[in-house]
């Protein structure tokens, strides 16, 4: 008998309906549609309007798309894992909100932060608990508000992020299907170059740190850039020669989208062609946790039984890595 795998088995999204163009953010700070283009690569990215509404919304909009596309019942949910960098509330973690909202009363849940990671770890965690016999169905939900933690005046990064959510079910695969590798990374000299100073237990909320905007996103984005672009390409590189794959057995690069060159840099020594990379970044922007799946959750019409697909991340922290995973559906 073959061992037993975890395999994706649904997959699930949302995007709030409010679009900021690059035409918008022209008259927000002193940039532009070309600059913003020929950098990023990114149009347009989603914004979560609603008040007093934070990243369980999201989460909860994409489990549920989830559940009534595939009929699982949320009452056999064993474990709901939120990947998120954006929790609703600092303490009591948005998992156990989203899960009750679904209606996954039975199960366990908990948040995973690893920044632009938070995701592709994730799949390890959930995988793992499904590799162990230990539970069969693992709701794994990457979602981020990124539009809390953005100073909308700071041209160096509020063009970049938007916000979403995208779920992934996993499950048993008695086929072989489902997480084959992983090579997960982390390297805490990156801290200084991407984060948030204040609000945590370093530099607790006062009026100087709100004042000072310490609660935003701060982003050395050239040196964030430099790590990203060979780390993510090596891990991606690294993962295919381990498992013997050459570029014709890749149908598919599920990159995390911070940046179209990067993602290009990846592809590039990998060997795949365009046509096998998925990209969402022009529509989406960066969403952190929520980009991977939302990408299987933007081409799973295409994906075939027993595809190939190569995951690759790179994130604060710095946190990053690549997962092999075998495709085990037709939709
Ligand atoms: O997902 C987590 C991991 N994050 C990443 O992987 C992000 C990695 N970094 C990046 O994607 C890029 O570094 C950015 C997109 C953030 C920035 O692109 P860049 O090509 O590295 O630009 P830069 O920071 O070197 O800035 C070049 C110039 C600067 O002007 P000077 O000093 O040359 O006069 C910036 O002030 O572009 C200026 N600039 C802008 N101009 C117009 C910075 N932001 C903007 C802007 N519009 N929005």
């Amino acid at each position: 008998m073959k061992k037993q795998t975890a395999a994706i088995t649904a997959v699930g999204g949302y995007v709030p309906d409010f679009v900021l163009s690059n035409k918008v953010l022209e008259t927000m700070v002193d940039t532009n549609d070309e600059w913003i283009t020929s950098r990023t690569g990114i149009k347009e990215r989603r914004i979560l309007k609603k008040e007093n509404e934070g990243t369980s919304y999201l989460a909860i909009k994409a489990a549920e798309d989830l559940i009534k596309k595939s009929g699982v019942d949320p009452l056999e949910i064993d474990f709901v894992l939120v990947a998120t960098a954006t929790p609703d509330i600092p303490v009591a973690s948005t998992a156990a909100y989203v899960a009750s909202q679904i209606g996954a009363v039975n199960a366990f849940s908990y948040d995973l932060q690893a920044a632009c990671s938070s995701f592709l770890f994730g799949m390890s965690t959930a995988a793992s608990y499904i590799e162990s016999g230990r539970y069969k169905k693992v709701l794994l939900i990457g979602a981020d508000k990124m539009s809390s933690i953005i100073d909308y005046t700071d041209r160096t990064t509020c063009i970049i992020f938007g916000d979403g959510a995208g779920a992934a079910l996993f499950e048993p695969n008695e086929e072989g299907l489902g997480l084959q590798d992983e090579y997960l990374r982390s390297d805490g000299v990156g801290r200084q170059f991407l984060k948030i100073d204040a609000g945590g237990s370093i530099l607790p909320a006062s009026e100087e740190t709100i004042k000072n905007k310490r609660h935003f996103v701060y982003q050395d984005g050239k040196s964030v850039f430099k790590f990203a672009v060979s780390n993510m390409a090596d891990v991606s590189a690294l993962i295919m020669e381990r498992n013997n794959l050459g570029h014709e057995d890749v149908q598919w690069l599920v990159p995390h989208q911070a940046n179209k060159r990067i993602i290009d840099a990846t592809a590039n020594r990998m060997g795949v062609d365009r046509d096998k990379v998925m990209i969402n970044i022009h529509r989406y922007g960066n969403t952190t946790s929520a980009t991977l799946p939302l990408l299987l959750f933007d081409y799973e019409k295409q994906l075939k039984k027993g595809d190939n697909l190569i995951f690759a991340a790179f994130g604060g922290g710095f946190t990053w890595g690549s997962i092999y995973l075998k495709w085990a559906y037709n939709s």
